[in-house]
C-alpha cells in the first residue's frame, strides 16, 4: 500500500528514475548507499511489485516503476508548487524553473533566460537542450514544468501556443555553384549530397515531410547529431542540408542559403506544457514575460488556433 510509502523514500525513487543509477541518486541527495538500497526495498515492499529492473549495470524502471516516477514528480512538483505560492504570498517570486527545449531553440532561450532571471533574481533556472523525440519523451515522464518545441503533437495532450517563427532553409557552401543560382527547383537538390540530422529531430521530421511532399528523394551522404556539426560539414565541402535559419551566424565564414523553391519551410516555437499540468508560479511568471516581452501584441490574434489553449 502506498499510504505506508514516506515523502523521502518518493525522493529518493524519483531521483533514481531521473538518473538512471543508485549511485548518482545517493549523492545527489548525500546519503549513503545503503541507505539508498534499503529505502528503495521498503518502497517496492509498499507497492507490492518490484520498481526496478538491473540489465547489466543499468537501472531499468519496471511498469510499475515508471508509473511511480510520474506519481513521485506529480507529488514533488506539487509541494514545490505550494512552497512557490508561499513565498509569492510573502512578495517573492522564488523558486526553480525547468525548461526542456529542442536543440535548435538553444540559438534564443538562453537568452530569453538571462532576461527572465534578470527580472526575478529569485528564480533559479535550469535549462535542458535536446532533440524534438527527447523533448517529447521529457514530457511524457513530466519531468520539467515547460518545453519549447516546433509543431506540437497529436498524441501527447499538450496546451501549446506559438510563439516565433522557425525558417528552415537551404544551406550550402558560399562556393557552391548553385549559391548564384536563383528560383533553383527543389528536384534539383535530389543530386546534391545531402547531411541530415539524426532520427528524433523535428528538424530532420519537417526535411523528410518537405521532400516526400515533392516526390524528390535525398541523396544522403551523412547523418550528424547536432546543427552544429552539419554546419562545420557543409562548410567542409561534404554536401548540402537545410537547417533553421537560426543557426547562421553573422558574416563571413557561415554557410550560405540557397534560393529553393518551397524554401524557407515555415515552423512555428511553441512554448508548451502537458495539460491538465499545475502550473508553477514561477512557470507562470515565465509565461507573462514571453507574452509581453517575445509575442508582439498585433500578432496576437494571429496565434490563436485550436492549439493555443494557454490561458494568461
Ligand atoms: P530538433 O529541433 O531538430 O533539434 O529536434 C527542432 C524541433 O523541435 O523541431
Amino acid at each position: 500500500m502506498m499510504r505506508h510509502a514516506t515523502f523521502r523514500q518518493l525522493e529518493v525513487f524519483e531521483a533514481i528514475a531521473r538518473l538512471g543509477n543508485f549511485t548518482r541518486a545517493s549523492e545527489e541527495l548525500h546519503l549513503t548507499q545503503p541507505t539508498v538500497s534499503m529505502q528503495m526495498k521498503k518502497l517496492s515492499d509498499a507497492v507490492g511489485l518490484p520498481l526496478f529492473e538491473q540489465i547489466g549495470r543499468q537501472i531499468q524502471l519496471t511498469d510499475a516503476g515508471r508509473e511511480l516516477a510520474v506519481t513521485a514528480r506529480e507529488i514533488l512538483q506539487s509541494l514545490e508548487n505550494y512552497d512557490m505560492a508561499v513565498a509569492e504570498m510573502q512578495g517573492l517570486k522564488k523558486g526553480k524553473l525547468r525548461l526542456t527545449v529542442s536543440t535548435t531553440a538553444k540559438y534564443f532561450a538562453p537568452r530569453m533566460l538571462g532576461e527572465f532571471s534578470a527580472m526575478h533574481p529569485g528564480i533559479e533556472v535550469s535549462l535542458k537542450v535536446t532533440n524534438r523525440q527527447k523533448v517529447l519523451d521529457r514530457v511524457a515522464e513530466n519531468l520539467d514544468d515547460l518545453y519549447i518545441l516546433c509543431q506540437p503533437v497529436s498524441h501527447i495532450d499538450l496546451v501549446a501556443r506559438p510563439f516565433l517563427e522557425n525558417l528552415l532553409v537551404v544551406l550550402a557552401h558560399p562556393d557552391h555553384p548553385l549559391a548564384k543560382e536563383r528560383n533553383i527547383p527543389i528536384e534539383r537538390l535530389a543530386q546534391e549530397p545531402f547531411l541530415i540530422r539524426e532520427v528524433g529531430s523535428g528538424t530532420r521530421m519537417s526535411v523528410e515531410q518537405a521532400f516526400a511532399a515533392h516526390g524528390v528523394k535525398l541523396n544522403i551522404r551523412m547523418e550528424l547529431g547536432s546543427n552544429e556539426a552539419i554546419k562545420q560539414a557543409i562548410l567542409g565541402k561534404l554536401g548540402i542540408s537545410v537547417l533553421s535559419s537560426q543557426t547562421l551566424g553573422e558574416g563571413p565564414g557561415e554557410p550560405v542559403v540557397l534560393d529553393v523553391q518551397g524554401f524557407p519551410i515555415v515552423r512555428q516555437w511553441h512554448i508548451a506544457y502537458p495539460s491538465g499540468k499545475q502550473l508553477s508560479v514561477v512557470a507562470k511568471a515565465f509565461l507573462e514575460y514571453l507574452w509581453d516581452n517575445v509575442i508582439p501584441a498585433d500578432k496576437d490574434t494571429e496565434f490563436v488556433t485550436a492549439e493555443s489553449r494557454l490561458g494568461r
